[in-house]
């Protein structure tokens, strides 16, 4: 069974992704002098931004949601950053390091941006890491959840609006133990987020009374048809099965988790990019009561969530998602760091960074932690069909 195109042009939307970023680039003004070209105390009038999304590959819709994100914030302030015209230079981060590390060197050994923002693949991002703490420059991620980045190999240069992948996942783990008939089946794309996804569930559940009843890892990008995965889920007796997958990848799964008669009987949990925004406008009814962990949904009942919603609604004519808000949030905190760095280069940058004190985001109050990861709050969803449509529902909070 394979994804359908028409399910592929919902995932995919209005907007192809090269004229979304050609969009941001216009926006965003004229050129001139970076932040750190000013070399000096006088505040240079323009800052160039690097923004490095997928706009090709299997998460290329995840990019075009990060790029209207940001253009939103921009749209919204002027097109200014800390009270400079935000110059916005994208670059292809494909579908991982091979293509995102030299797309990256470009933009700031090239293209003298004076940070990078964006990274959606761990891969990408755990490439990424000595390259910007070696060449002093910040890189402000805003989806990769690479654990290591904010941990192990955490750098002055490298911060996170998103998640880490140990986290989101942890979060879900006891309640699934709690739920569960019998042992739960763990699957997820083979590269480093799915093994950190599974790891950081497993440590929860499994500390919660869970008890595992299979592993399996399927080839990343490659795999369209799940059914032999499948069929060793049914053989292995699983009563609920825990997921990591994001763009075409969760569309085909959960799809195909329904068409292959799962979705009954054996309860389906995930991190919540298994059922978010295109993805689960693809997905349809088939996802009905998917459960799923993160920091995010439209769904949260908050006036600033309402407000933030309602504005993208008008900008692109759908609902924003996750990565929507996690590179919103990036252009905000860069706001307030620009303004606090009025001398330029990375260092005066990444120590603005630390002081911009909480972000009000539509997710909910935020902040860096220590080691320059979000630290935030985490909700169960569950996918409920709502006038039409179906939504993420917020259950509760997961502590
Ligand atoms: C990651 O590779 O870190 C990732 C990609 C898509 C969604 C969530 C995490």
């Amino acid at each position: 069974m394979i994804v359908p195109s028409a399910d592929l042009r919902a995932l995919r939307r209005s907007t192809p992704a090269a004229a979304l970023m050609a969009a941001v680039l216009v926006l965003s003004g004229c050129a001139g002098s970076s932040l750190d070209q000013s070399g000096g105390t006088q505040p240079s009038a323009t800052v160039k931004i690097g923004l490095l999304v997928p706009l090709s590959g299997v998460y290329a819709p995840l990019g075009e949601d990060m790029g209207n994100g940001f253009k939103l914030y921009l749209d919204q302030h002027g097109g200014k950053l800390g009270g400079r015209t935000a110059e916005v230079v994208s670059a292809d981060e494909g579908e991982g390091p091979q293509t995102g590390v030299p797309a990256a060197q470009k933009l700031v050994t090239q293209d003298q941006a004076a940070v990078v923002v964006g990274v959606v693949n761990s891969a990408t991002a755990l490439g990424l890491r000595d390259f910007f703490h070696e060449s002093k420059k910040p890189l402000l991620v805003a989806n990769a959840g690479a654990n290591d980045i904010t941990g192990a190999r955490k750098s002055e240069y490298v911060w996170r609006t998103s998640f880490a992948n140990g986290k989101v996942s942890a979060a879900l783990g006891s309640a699934v133990a709690k739920e569960a008939k019998g042992g739960v089946y763990l699957i997820a794309a083979d590269y480093a987020a799915g093994r950190e996804m599974v790891a950081g569930f497993r440590k929860t559940f499994e500390a919660a009374g869970g008890k595992v009843a299979g592993e399996k890892y399927t080839p990343f990008g490659k795999t369209q048809d799940f059914q032999p995965f499948l069929s060793a889920i049914r053989g292995s007796g699983a009563k609920a099965v825990y997921s990591f997958y994001a763009g075409a990848e969760a569309v085909s799964f959960v799809k195909q988790y329904q068409q292959f008669g799962l979705a009954g009987g054996t309860p389906l949990y995930g991190t919540g990019f298994l059922t978010e925004g295109g993805v689960l406008d693809a997905q349809g009814e088939a996802a009905v009561g998917v459960k799923t962990s993160l920091h995010y949904s439209t769904e949260l009942d908050t006036p600033r969530n309402k407000e933030f919603v309602a504005a993208y609604r008008k900008a692109y004519d759908e609902a924003p998602t996750v990565y929507a808000v996690q590179a919103y949030d990036a252009a905000a905190v860069l706001d307030k760091a620009i303004a606090g760095a009025p001398g330029g280069g990375g260092a005066e940058l990444v120590k603005a960074l630390g002081g911009v004190g909480p972000v009000d985001s539509p997710r909910g109050q935020w902040s860096f932690d220590a080691d320059h990861d979000a630290q935030q709050k985490y909700y169960l969803r569950e996918v409920r069909s709502s006038g039409g449509t179906v939504v993420n529902a917020v259950l509760s909070e997961l502590s």
